[in-house]
């Protein structure tokens, strides 16, 4: 792993889950660990980079060298995001981020009452789309964590989102594991890693993406 890949690159990521209240003790959330995007994070600073990762609530230390932005919310991860981006040369979109949140967060702690309750939800805003669409946009890379036909899924995250690098992976091999297999989909085509610890992936990610950025 050559250590000097990104130096002086400034890479902007987001990480783990994201929480969506509901009342002030429960909200929606998902099973990301975070462990993907942290092990890139430290990656992209061995590699020389400046980073600054946007996490969601993970239970996981700061790597070494990385300024931390802690959030809850899709919006909050958003905003977060939109308010580092300038001067960025790479967008990193790790974050598993809810598709949907409550349309009110109740104030007070929800009472059981009726037999059944209705959540209404409202989409929450595509962060790395909203990145990728900008005029001045960094080098974009998302992950694309699909149960089935990864392939599909991935390369029209590619097209759909307007990204220049897609990390696919099946989330059986994945999800609170400390290994992975992944594929990287760019425009040249599809490219499988072995199976590899996270931090081996991320260094592999790294070395693609800073081929990219050339
Ligand atoms: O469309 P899907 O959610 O599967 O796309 C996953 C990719 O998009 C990941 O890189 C994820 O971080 C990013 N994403 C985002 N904001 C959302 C949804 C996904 O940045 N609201």
């Amino acid at each position: 792993f050559q250590p000097k890949l990104l130096a002086g690159r400034r890479v902007l990521m987001t990480a783990g889950p994201t929480f969506e209240a509901l009342d002030p003790v429960r909200g929606l959330t998902n099973l990301s660990s975070g462990k993907m995007g942290f092990a890139l994070a430290r990656a992209c600073v061995q590699a020389g980079a400046h980073v600054t990762l946007v996490s969601g609530p993970v239970s996981l230390p700061t790597p070494q060298g990385v300024t931390r932005i802690d959030v809850q919310s899709a919006s909050q991860m958003h905003d977060a995001v939109f308010g580092a981006l300038p001067g960025q040369d790479v967008f990193i979109g790790v974050a598993a981020v809810a598709d949907y949140r409550p349309s009110q967060a109740a104030a007070d702690k929800i009472k059981k009452s009726a037999d059944t309750l209705t959540l209404e939800l409202l989409r929450n805003p595509d962060i790395l789309a909203a990145v990728a669409a900008q005029p001045d946009a960094p080098l974009c890379v998302g992950f694309a964590a699909e149960s089935r036909n990864l392939d599909g899924y991935a390369q029209g995250k590619l097209q759909a989102k307007k990204l220049q690098l897609v990390v696919g992976n099946l989330v059986q091999d994945s999800i609170g594991r400390d290994s992975n297999a992944v594929v990287l989909y760019d425009a040249a085509g599809r490219h499988p890693l072995p199976p590899a610890s996270k931090d081996d992936v991320a260094q592999r990610i790294v070395s693609h993406l800073a081929g990219l950025l050339k």
